[in-house]
């Protein structure tokens, strides 16, 4: 038995992080035992484990999801811990020696806040000598400086992360970092802070104009640098008056336009500091994840294009730095551009609207590398110019995001299929920089609420969210309670004040998902006032005469079935203010659902009815007395049977249907529609019909864009037309990760991995896979907060698949075999027939694996009773059906009508003939 990836609130022995709590969570695998029987948990003064805190004992109710442990917590100090499990097979292991250690929490800062002149373009260095009087045992530096600092101490890098201290509405709160520099501290030297623009300074979000920030004018700097002797003794160095100012020979950085250094620029006289008065916001310890570098790419193609520029294609888009290995003549002025795409072959970034996205360097003609420090980019393609001879390993991509590990992985007979989930990796990669942004390049990468809440599923499924989005979740409250609970459509806000259902329902839907994710009631006891004035928010907004519906709302953004159309249309035609209701009724749902765990019963009440209330004024006012929805749009057929609005759902359903093959079975959804649409389909029993959206390589389509060379998911589906074209430039990103939350589709359906809601944190699973002839195969490994699941599905023939499952320790699973005769579950050697009930296979921990003859052939047929649009949508039908009868020959009002259909049902065009033949035709051999 192994104790793995154990975490102090949902973290990795974090240094310096806010500890409002101690929840201690923990895996295990490898053991013989099916499930833990106890668990004790045990804090320590050392690492020697002599001085004991705390011992929980063997406690059977002890989850290792999340155990919460009150450790009475004092400034700067390291705790260390262990978790012991004892398994139902009688085993007991512990794990390895974790540990945690506080930030300076209440205590007072040594160190006070400094400033240089600001009006000094020329970045500043902030400098300190450093002598260690004796040996050092232990340092640490804590650290915050606005808009953004880099340490270094003799030139070194405190530290691997970027863009520290990250972004807040510094209004409401900013972070400062601990680091340990106990190995540097040994020698002296000098500990110097060089300050860039950021999110504080700088312009950025669309209050800030011209290059003026929107929080703040000044550089500011505070450090605490604590050498702890050998001999017992401590050494403080705060930041004050003895600091010196030296400048940097960065003239100009932010975070939409790049950065611009000139190393030939002469070395200024050392300048004092002065005292300043502290930023607004309150300083606290760090939430933010590190933001650190990650993969590295070099060119995969090196282009000289029509216009002849020197263009670099690095064969992925990402968000991050590069370095540029240079050596050129003193005076040399190299300019660097990054874009998405290229057009008719040459570089292109006018998607990226005001944003220059540059870089500029004037060579002092010394040979060096050069990384920008305080920008970063969103791109696929660099152009260089001033280099005299470049080689492809002068330039490296350096991938930046936030520290989230990978749980997800999953893979498909499918090659475009694997390069969609890759994608949307790298759309989740490229916008997880500290804040869910809502793309990396253009001049917004702002925290958009909407966005970040449709994703939030899949990017659970893919990666360790927990404490990424608990820092998201933590600033939106902070903009709460300065806007009387309302959720601003973006945060960190910067001075945005507009808000919109869907957008702000983020407050309750991610909170939630983060528990059913990960099992752990944290989150919603430090949420739940955030969840809580949303409602109250809507309800206030409301009124008694329904007003949220006259606000503002972007409803199903993008969405393509807004009759007046056009490539800059960005709102759909589902009414915005039915949206509005449903999600007002499932925000204070999920609310009630929140109270009555955390035992707040008059609550759980309270807005279990105003939830009940908003469900029955949606019924009453957009559904007919017989159940026909009134809003007649994809999305709205798809909200109607998510929850339950109709009385007929047999109606809905043969709506839904309709709707698709009227439109060639392809979407018409947007923000809102798009993340539900094959969830929806799936739990509806259009499962097929979920596949061939997936799979369909026609406009609009996921593989349509990687068919068109997508390397992350766009913005809309129509970003780039068939010629390679940007359809427009008004709102036109190639890295939005928002439809790429058909991810959640593919592992909650394709491969079949649900988590029970009355069992969070995968506790307890259904797995249902639902099988596709053309998709051949999927398999998913997933890394759950509660274990480690795998599960996989083969068609080797179009009615044989194979199936094979792994139910973590501790867990639980409910495996439906899709199409399973009712004779092959009474195999009973194999041990996945061990309990059976209704055709469900109840599985404890174990690997399992069974083959069977399927009662479907899952061999897709055209034939006489597809319709027509559909029908003849497929080339191979077309063939076959070649000199019997043609798409033109049936009337267009009759297209979403079967051949067989029309020809029962209507004087037409078609004859007895014709069906016949056609029947022949399309049931001869070969697949289509
Ligand atoms: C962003 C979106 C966002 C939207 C608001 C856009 O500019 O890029 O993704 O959700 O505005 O509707």
């Amino acid at each position: 038995m192994r104790i793995y990836d154990c975490r102090v609130n949902h973290l990795k022995n974090p240094l310096g992080f806010q500890m409002n709590r101690t929840v201690f969570s923990w895996k295990v695998k490898e053991a013989a035992g099916k499930e833990q029987d106890s668990a004790r948990i045990c804090v320590y003064a050392d690492k020697d484990e002599k001085i004991l805190l705390k011992d929980t004992g063997f406690d059977s109710e002890a989850s290792s999801l999340g155990v919460s442990v009150d450790v009475e917590l004092k400034p700067r100090t390291r705790y260390y811990w262990n978790v012991t499990v004892r398994s139902d097979a009688g085993e007991e292991n512990v794990s390895e020696t974790q540990w945690f250690e506080t930030g300076k929490r209440e205590e007072e800062w040594v160190g006070k806040w400094i400033s240089c002149n600001s009006e000094e373009k020329r970045h500043p260095f902030f400098e300190k000598a450093v002598n260690p009087e004796k040996k050092v045992s232990s340092a640490r530096l804590y650290i915050s400086g606005l808009g953004l600092y880099e340490a270094f101490y003799n030139g070194k890098r405190i530290g691997e992360e970027y863009l520290t201290p990250y972004s807040n509405d510094y209004y409401q709160w900013q972070q400062y970092q601990t680091f340990d520099v106990t190995e540097m501290v040994q020698e002296e030297g000098t500990l110097s802070v060089l300050l860039g623009n950021g999110w504080y300074k700088a312009r950025f979000g669309f209050a800030a104009i011209e290059d003026t920030g929107f929080y703040g004018s000044e550089w500011k700097l505070i450090a605490e640098l604590r050498m702890a002797y050998e001999d017992g003794t401590e050494e403080v160095i705060g930041t004050d008056e003895s600091w010196l100012v030296r400048r940097s020979n960065i003239i100009f950085s932010n975070l939409y336009d790049g950065e611009k250094m000139d190393d030939t620029l002469e070395v200024l006289p050392t300048e004092n500091v002065v005292l300043i008065d502290a930023p607004k916001g309150q300083l606290q310890e760090r939430l933010s994840l590190p933001v650190t570098i990650h993969e590295s790419f070099e060119p995969s193609e090196i282009i000289r294009t029509p216009k002849d520029e020197l263009v670099l294609d690095m064969g992925q888009e990402f968000a991050g730095i590069f370095r540029l290995h240079i050596r050129e003549p003193k005076g040399t002025k190299i300019h660097i551009q990054t874009g998405e795409i290229l057009q008719d072959g040459c570089f292109y970034n006018e998607n990226l609207r005001s944003a220059k996205s540059e870089y500029v360097y004037i060579s002092d003609g010394v040979e060096k590398d050069i990384v920008p420090h305080f920008t970063y980019y969103g791109y696929r393609y660099v152009k260089i110019e001033g280099v005299s001879d470049f080689k492809k390993e002068d330039f490296t991509g350096l991938a930046l995001y936030s520290e989230i590990e990978q749980t997800g992985f999953l893979k498909t007979g499918h090659e475009l299929v694997n390069k969609l989930y890759s994608n949307v990796l790298w759309g989740l990669k490229s916008n997880f920089l500290d804040v869910p942004t809502d793309c990396p390049q253009r001049d917004e990468r702002m925290g958009w609420t909407g966005d970040a809440q449709v994703f939030s599923a899949t990017a659970s499924f893919m990666t360790e969210t927990y404490a990424f989005y608990a820092k998201y979740l933590y600033d939106m409250w902070q903009e709460q309670k300065a806007l009387g609970g309302k959720v601003p459509d973006v945060v960190p806000s910067c001075g945005v004040e507009t808000t919109s259902t869907v957008w702000g329902d983020a407050a309750c839907i991610i909170p939630w998902n983060l528990y059913c994710f990960y099992g752990d009631k944290s989150i919603l006891e430090d949420q739940y006032d955030s969840m809580k004035a949303w409602v109250d928010y809507v309800r206030q907004v409301d009124g008694d005469e329904h007003l949220w519906r006259e606000k503002f709302h972007y409803g199903d953004w993008l969405a393509l079935d807004n009759p007046v159309g056009g490539v800059d249309q960005v709102l759909g035609s589902t009414d915005e203010g039915f949206i509005a209701y449903v999600y007002y009724a499932a925000s204070a749902s999920i609310l009630a659902k929140a109270a009555h765990l955390l035992g707040k019963t008059e609550d759980e009440k309270f807005y279990e009815k105003i939830s009940e209330e908003q469900f029955a004024f949606v019924k009453k006012e957009y559904y007919s007395a017989t159940g026909r929805c009134c809003v007649n749009t994809q999305t709205a057929l798809l909200l109607t049977l998510k929850y339950g609005l109709s009385s007929d759902v047999e109606l809905t359903k043969k709506m839904l249907r309709k709707l698709f093959t009227d439109n060639h079975d392809k979407l018409l959804t947007g923000f809102v529609g798009t993340p539900l649409m094959c969830n929806v389909l799936s739990d509806w029993g259009f499962s097929e019909l979920a596949y061939h959206l997936l799979l369909n390589e026609e406009a609009p389509g996921w593989l349509h864009e990687i068919l068109l060379g997508a390397t992350t998911v766009w913005e809309r589906w129509n970003s780039i037309d068939d010629e390679g074209h940007v359809s427009s430039t008004g709102m036109n990103s190639m890295n939005h990760y928002s439809y790429g939350s058909i991810v959640e589709w593919m592992f909650r359906h394709c491969v079949g991995l649900q988590q029970k809601e009355e069992c969070p944190g995968f506790k307890e699973v259904t797995i249902r896979p639902e099988l596709n002839w053309e998709l051949r195969s999927a398999e998913a490994v997933y890394d759950s907060a509660a274990g480690c699941y795998e599960a996989a599905w083969k068609l080797t023939k179009p009615d044989y698949v194979e199936i094979s499952v792994k139910v973590p320790f501790g867990c639980k699973a409910e495996l439906s075999l899709p199409y399973a005769s009712s004779e092959l579950f009474a195999n009973n050697e194999n041990p996945i027939f061990a309990d059976v009930k209704d055709g469900i296979c109840y599985l404890q921990a174990g690997e399992y694996q069974v083959g069977y003859q399927t009662t479907h052939n899952f061999k897709k047929v055209y034939s006489i009773h597809t319709p027509v649009n559909l029908l003849f949508s497929n080339d191979k039908a077309v063939k076959k059906l070649n000199g019997i009868v043609k798409f033109n020959d049936v009337p267009a009002q009759y297209r979403s009508y079967s051949l067989k259909e029309i020809f029962d049902r209507f004087d037409s065009c078609l004859t007895e003939d014709m069906i016949i033949r056609a029947e022949k035709a399309l049931a001869e051999e070969g697949e289509n």
